[in-house]
């Protein structure tokens, strides 16, 4: 009877709320959003030198073993290689003041710093192809670095490498309105490019937190995943052409605009999602969606996970066409965000609630898109998957309904020390991980949840006041073992970097490792490009 109640006074205030639509929600998150993903705050650096000039021991984000090596093989910047670099760039493109050396060596979670005394600014792949040219007869190892937002440590120098920066080249060279298809230097950054293409009519295939920053490069370069893939897949179905440069300086112009082209092997992919490895990405072209009209975001509550997931199941099956995210955070993530975050609050407020679920819809006509959004709520709330739920009625609304979700990584890093997890498993069992590392670490630190559960992609964060062994003893290879056991990815969006390089096997059969290994002797056999970083070690020797 209790039950009964609740559920009809729900289906009361969902109803009431589902008839303040909103139709234009696009705007703010494809036009307007000028959300910065640079923290102002800073983070205790969990990177330890030993004091040894050629091995860091990197402690807390790691197996407690991990002691990278610098390679001997590779040479050190000279006088010469510096006048090189300022005849071929320019004085202003060859970077050696220390403020923008400390920028470019530090990660977003300053995390991981590197050593670097020299960042290069090329503006033309014929720049690009020079400076790895050159790089490669000296043996000079390099770090390709986009908008410096990647969360594994790949996009900074490990030791002395020099940073080849691409912010420089990013011209928009064409996009064709008929097909969608949008041509671009790689140093775009991901907002401006949305922004363009709002006011062609036309959206990004691809959306993150970092949008502010990142650039298409890295984006194509670690295959990120974000908050649409959902809807309309990976980089590897959008991104139709690109062109590289090798590390002897040879351009691949695989840069085709074509929906269909089978001439032999389609080398494109190898270089998406690389992480640098392999090639410098200096133009991408990219399929782009018409921008739909009619857009509506949910914001609700679930009781438990199996709801959560049962949701899913629903939104797939009623949703079809229409769903364009579906992203879930638990209680913990929320109240990282209410507590670290200005100005954001719950707009479930009566209680907490243990899960929240974000779900966006687009789609082309609105009667048709709000009755079926309509109906797949109602019938979840009769059916106890929503215990709570609000639809936004504005732009405003809609964008702080987003800024909760997207607000979790910058949450985590004010909350003081976080380890970061971000792995592939079947939904049925992704958040028993969560629940086990919380028996695991017990008082010791804070387990979150979160991601794109649509994708099946959890985000597991473990956040303390600071870095600590003992946490991290708890955690690996625990979490790693657990996502091989259930044959997961160890990274499913986020890449491997340096976080992750010697991790590989656990999502990789030794075979294919070494298969790895042999194209990257293929394609750069000094290994000058972002060294340490991608494949384990033991393949260096
Ligand atoms: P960087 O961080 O500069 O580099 C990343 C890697 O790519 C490095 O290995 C670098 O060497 C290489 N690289 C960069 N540019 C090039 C190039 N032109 N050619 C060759 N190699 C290159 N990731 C997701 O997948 N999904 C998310 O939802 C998501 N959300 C995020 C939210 C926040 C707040 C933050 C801080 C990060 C998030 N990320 C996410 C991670 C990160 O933003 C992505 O990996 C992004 O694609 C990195 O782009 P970037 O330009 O910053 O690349
Ligand atoms: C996200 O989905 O918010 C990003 O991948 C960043 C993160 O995992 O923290
Ligand atoms: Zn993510």
């Amino acid at each position: 009877m209790e039950k009964l109640r609740a559920t009809s006074s729900l289906r009361r205030s969902l109803k009431s709320i589902l008839n303040r639509q909103l139709s234009s929600i696009s705007e703010i998150r494809y036009l307007n959003g000028k959300r910065s993903c640079q923290p102002t705050f800073s983070l205790i650096r969990d990177y330890k030198s030993l004091g040894e000039a050629n091995a860091i021991r990197y402690r807390c984000f790691s197996s407690v073993s991990t002691v990278v090596q610098r390679n001997p093989s590779f040479s050190t910047l000279n006088s010469d290689d510096i006048s090189y670099f300022k005849r071929l760039l320019g004085e202003k493109s060859v970077i050696q003041d220390e403020d923008r050396l400390e920028t470019v060596n530090t990660d977003w979670m300053r995390k991981y710093k590197g050593s670097s005394k020299l960042l290069l600014q090329p503006r033309s792949t014929e720049e690009v192809a020079q400076i790895l040219k050159y790089c490669n007869s000296r043996c000079l190892a390099v770090v390709p670095q986009g908008g410096n937002t990647g969360l594994v440590g790949g996009s900074v120098p490990v030791f002395d490498e020099v940073v080849v920066n691409l912010g420089s080249m990013n011209n928009i060279i064409s996009f064709d309105k008929v097909s969608g298809i949008l041509v671009c230097e790689a140093g775009c950054i991901l907002e401006n490019l949305i922004s363009f293409l709002d006011n062609q009519g036309f959206i990004m295939p691809l959306d993150l937190g970092a949008k502010g920053s990142c650039q298409i490069g890295g984006n194509v370069s670690t295959n990120a995943g974000g908050l649409r893939l959902v809807r309309y897949g990976s980089l590897h179905g959008n991104v139709l052409g690109l062109e590289a440069v090798l590390a002897n300086g040879d351009v691949l112009d695989m840069l085709g605009t074509l929906r269909k082209d089978n001439t032999g092997y389609d080398l494109k992919h190898l270089f998406i999602g690389s992480e640098g490895s392999l090639g410098i990405v200096t133009k991408v072209s990219i399929l782009t969606p018409p921008k739909l009209s009619s857009v509506n975001i949910a914001f609700l509550a679930c009781r438990d996970y199996s709801s959560c997931q049962k949701l899913l199941m629903e939104a797939k099956r009623k949703l079809g066409e229409l769903l364009s995210a579906f992203e879930f955070l638990d209680i913990q993530a929320m109240d990282l965000v209410l507590n670290h975050l200005d100005g954001v609050r719950n707009p479930l407020p009566a209680s907490m609630h243990n899960f929240y679920v974000l779900i966006e819809t687009t789609g082309s006509d609105e009667s048709y898109d709000r009755e079926k959004l309509e109906a797949f709520l109602l019938s979840s709330m009769e059916g106890g998957l929503i215990s709570d739920g609000v639809l936004a009625q504005d732009i405003n609304q809609a964008s702080s309904f987003w800024r909760i979700r997207e607000g979790v990584p910058e949450a985590l890093m004010k909350a003081g020390a976080v380890y970061k997890y971000d792995l592939s498993l079947p939904v049925e069992k992704m958040y028993d991980l969560v629940d086990d590392m919380r028996t695991r670490l017990g008082d010791l630190a804070r387990v979150i949840g979160y991601g794109h559960l649509g994708d099946g992609n959890l985000h597991l964060n473990v956040s303390a006041l600071q870095y600590d062994d003992k946490i991290l003893e708890q955690i690996e290879p625990y979490v790693y073992e657990w996502t091989s056991k259930h044959r997961g990815s160890i990274s499913a969006e986020h890449g491997l970097g340096l976080m992750k390089a010697n991790k590989i096997y656990y999502s990789k059969s030794p075979e294919t490792v070494k298969t790895m290994g042999s194209i990257k002797k293929l394609l750069d056999p000094n290994g000058i490009l972002n060294p340490y970083k991608v494949l384990p070690h033991s393949l260096d020797s």
